[in-house]
């Protein structure tokens, strides 16, 4: 069942050239994106910096509006929904972010900042009580840690403290935004068990976001490819990574093996997004036409649409793999 329908959201801003012209041009950080998320499953969405992966994850939070397109949650429409309307929910749907320095308060201890959110709830303090402890707990720390500060922790526990304040409110999705990009490789695979049991346990929807295409292998069940704002790739995880059908997709997945070349080769890249300083709404046909190896004269002037290309498994290419 769905828990998560996105339908056609748009967002754009309006950006300057530079910072000696006036001229403006527009940008499509959200661009025509649909998909659906399952209760309790883990939806993963890929895409190099800048496509609008954040910008989708805080419209779906409202913290910022759409332009145009639906949200439904739990089959409300939540688009139009005034902060009143959606304080409820607000508690269902919490958000995990990169980094736990900026996203955790300095000067509150551990307990403080689990519990912050219960404080809407009007609560008994020992129901309060019970609650975190029974949380730090289950994300793997001692109660001692409760009365520690953020700067006494480290990394991998930071950010198990801010999964543990995501859950204090029994949320049924919980958005990582790169919530497990800044640890080391074996914290970030202790993290992501933790994640997949926590979800077990709780039936919760991941809205898994990453720049690491192995964590999100491992741990989502459906993907999505962002590119410039537009979904050129969905479907099973599994089956996008044995038959991506998208050029970019193959390039995104080639590019977490030929890494350290790149870095030899002073970080150029050809699926950067930097300095290209065209409007959006200029692009006719595919935004990726001016990279990818297959491209002919048609990716220039139509916009490719998600098509199916297996059975649950779309790509908006005229030419898939
Ligand atoms: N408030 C804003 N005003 C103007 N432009 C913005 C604003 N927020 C985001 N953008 C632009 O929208 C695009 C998408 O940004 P976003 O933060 O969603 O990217 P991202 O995919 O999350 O990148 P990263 O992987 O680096 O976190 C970027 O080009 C960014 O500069
Ligand atoms: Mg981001």
């Amino acid at each position: 069942m769905a828990l998560l329908e996105l339908k056609s959201l748009n967002k754009s801003y309006e950006i300057e050239k530079n910072i000696f012209s006036r001229n403006r041009f527009k940008l499509k950080a959200v661009d025509d994106v649909s998909f659906t998320i399952k209760q309790g499953k883990t939806f993963g969405l890929v895409g190099e910096s800048g496509c609008g992966k954040s910008t989708l994850a805080k419209l779906i939070v409202k913290l910022i509006n759409p332009d145009a397109g639906k949200i439904f949650f739990d089959r409300q429409d939540i688009t139009q929904q005034t902060e009143r309307e959606f304080r409820p929910l607000r508690q269902k749907i919490q958000i995990v972010f990169q980094d736990p320095y900026s996203s955790l308060s300095p000067r509150l201890k551990v307990g403080q900042i689990i519990s912050e959110p219960l404080e809407a709830f009007s609560l008994r303090p020992r129901i309060v009580e019970e609650r975190i402890a029974e949380l730090i707990v289950q994300m793997g720390l001692g109660k001692e840690y409760l009365n520690r500060l953020p700067y006494e922790l480290s990394g991998g526990e930071r950010q198990r403290v801010g999964i543990a304040r995501a859950l204090a409110t029994y949320p049924k999705l919980v958005i990582l935004d790169e919530a497990v990009s800044s640890l080391d490789l074996s914290t970030q695979a202790q993290i992501l068990n933790l994640l997949l049991e926590l979800q077990n346990r709780y039936k919760l929807s991941y809205l898994f976001i990453a720049h690491n295409l192995n964590a999100v292998e491992f741990i989502a069940d459906e993907l999505a490819v962002m590119y410039y704002g537009q979904i050129v790739e969905t479907g099973v995880t599994t089956r996008v990574y044995e038959k991506p059908a998208h050029p970019y997709t193959r390039m995104l997945l080639a590019s977490r093996l030929s890494f350290k070349r790149k870095l030899l080769n002073g970080g150029k890249t050809q699926l950067a997004r930097e300095g290209n300083a065209v409007s959006d709404f200029k692009i006719l046909g595919c935004k990726f036409f001016k990279y990818c190896p297959n491209s002919k004269q048609k990716c220039r002037q139509i916009k490719p649409q998600l098509e199916e290309v297996a059975p649950g498994h779309f790509a908006s290419c005229f030419y898939p793999g």
